[in-house]
């Protein structure tokens, strides 16, 4: 784990142009999916983040060799089929690391990988995982805290993958990838219709599988004896494009960030109108300016379409300035709440029931020191920092860099004062230290 902290100097307005990084979440279950590809894979726009190292080693355990091009593709291909374990020291750092269960299955009829474990935002079962493999014929036991699976030949199946809380994106992503390789037709309904699941498909797709269905709740999928290579570039980051527009709304800054796909966040930006912001919205950008002081929100976080989980924290940093009392309803991880108490160090007033959080807006934010404790925490006591009076020192910063690309990087070419550096030392400018060990 690094031990880099993020000092802030809070006031500034952000003003200027960003791009969009790649998606995360998209390249992870590609990454995993390449372990299917009988040919070398290229693929482009993956983003230098920690959790992507986790999984190249990962990879590269597996008998799948990685490294990146000069002009910084990632290009990977099976050098070895015999290994089928993926490690609880790799998967422990990283769930969805448990992304390779589906692909080992389908690829080389058997898996070893160990159960992810607890969370920092609540339970995350992988039971859907499960039975959708099992359904596809799939031989499952657990033994000392590791999946073993194995099969000759998967069957195609009629599978569904609706949980209590709606669908589940890893557990599509397991079952399509798997799926696609299975003797005859599968048909999976209560999928995930996220554009991470939908750009999974399409890379699939790319190496030579036959899926129908993708973006909707129903994806049928005709098995195939082989998967070839191919070169495919991932989708930008809605995630971190949110995170950026919320940092210009919540500093009342004028903020462009280009390379993005408006359309995947168009809930959030719906919120964003709301709260006061003024939005131009093109085809691959979005420019806002934030209000002097936002107005309060209705959040209710749930699958694609809707406000997705992974932006609640950081729009409940908006909140907490808001001119009045927002409400915020966390429907997918009813637990992932732990920002509210470090926001509170700030000065922000958040009370928590259940899975419904009110906030009640205050003029200001005071700087002071907290803690990250998850990736989207982190990203939004960041941009409550960047809002607060005086210094904000975000400690465990490590979470931040397991899923942005140089965000200080990124903020501080929005004129945002954001200095990266070692605990208990002064603010000095630091590279990147992207080694991390997390659990999501
Ligand atoms: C993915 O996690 C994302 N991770 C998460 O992003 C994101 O928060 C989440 O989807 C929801 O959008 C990746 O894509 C790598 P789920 P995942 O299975 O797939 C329940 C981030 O910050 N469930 O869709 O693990 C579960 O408890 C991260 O980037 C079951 O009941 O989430 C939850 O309530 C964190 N049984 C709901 O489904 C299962 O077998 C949705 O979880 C699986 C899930």
């Amino acid at each position: 784990m690094n031990h880099d902290v993020l000092r802030i100097q809070g006031g500034t307005a952000l003003t200027g142009q960003v791009s969009a990084s790649g998606s995360k979440n998209a390249a992870l279950p590609i990454l995993a999916a390449s372990i299917l590809a009988d040919q070398p894979v290229r693929i482009g726009r993956v983003p230098r983040l920690s959790d992507v190292v986790v999984m190249q080693r990962l990879l590269a355990e597996l008998g799948v060799s990685n490294r990146w091009t000069a002009d910084g593709w990632l290009e990977l291909e099976t050098v070895a089929l015999n290994a089928v374990q993926a490690r609880y020291q790799l998967v422990r750092q990283m769930r969805a690391s448990f992304c390779v269960l589906g692909p080992l299955l389908a690829r080389r009829q058997r898996a070893i990988v160990s159960l992810p474990g607890g969370c920092n935002i609540g339970p995350r079962p992988v039971d859907l995982h499960l039975a959708g493999l099992a359904q596809l014929g799939a031989e499952i036991r657990i033994h000392r805290g590791y999946v073993w699976a194995q099969a000759d030949r998967l069957r195609g199946a009629r599978i569904d993958l609706s949980g209590r809380h709606g669908s589940t994106v890893t557990g599509t992503a397991n079952v399509l990838s798997a799926a696609v390789l299975a003797q005859g037709e599968t048909w999976l309904t209560g999928a995930a219709c996220e554009p991470e699941i939908v750009d999974l498909g399409r890379f699939l797709i790319a190496l030579g599988a036959q899926i129908e269905g993708l973006g909707t709740s129903t994806l049928h999928i005709r098995g195939v004896e082989q998967l070839g290579g191919t070169s495919y570039q991932v989708i930008p980051d809605r995630i971190e494009a949110a995170t950026l527009l919320v940092a210009g709304a919540i500093t009342a800054g004028r903020v462009t960030v280009s390379h993005m796909a408006p359309k995947h966040v168009h809930q959030v930006l719906n919120a964003l109108d709301e709260a006061g912001c003024q939005l131009q919205i093109d085809t691959d950008r979005v420019t806002l300016k934030g209000p002097t002081r936002p107005r309060p929100l209705q959040i209710v976080t749930g699958p694609y379409p809707a406000i997705p989980t992974d932006v609640q924290a950081q729009l409940m940093a908006l909140c907490t300035l808001a001119d009045g009392t927002s409400q915020v309803c966390e429907t997918v991880f009813p637990q992932r709440f732990q920002h509210a108490a470090e926001l509170a160090r700030l000065g922000a007033v958040v009370e928590q029931q259940e899975n419904l959080a009110t906030v009640r807006g205050r003029p200001t934010l005071h700087g002071a020191t907290v803690q990250a404790t998850d990736l989207r925490a982190s990203a939004a006591l960041v941009l409550a920092g960047l809002a607060a009076d005086g210094q904000t020192t975000v400690q465990k910063i490590a979470h931040l860099d397991r899923g942005y690309e140089a965000m200080d990087e990124k903020l501080s070419r929005l004129s945002g004062h954001v200095r990266r550096c070692l605990d208990n030392q002064p603010a000095v400018n630091r590279k990147l230290n992207r080694a991390s060990t997390s659990d999501q």
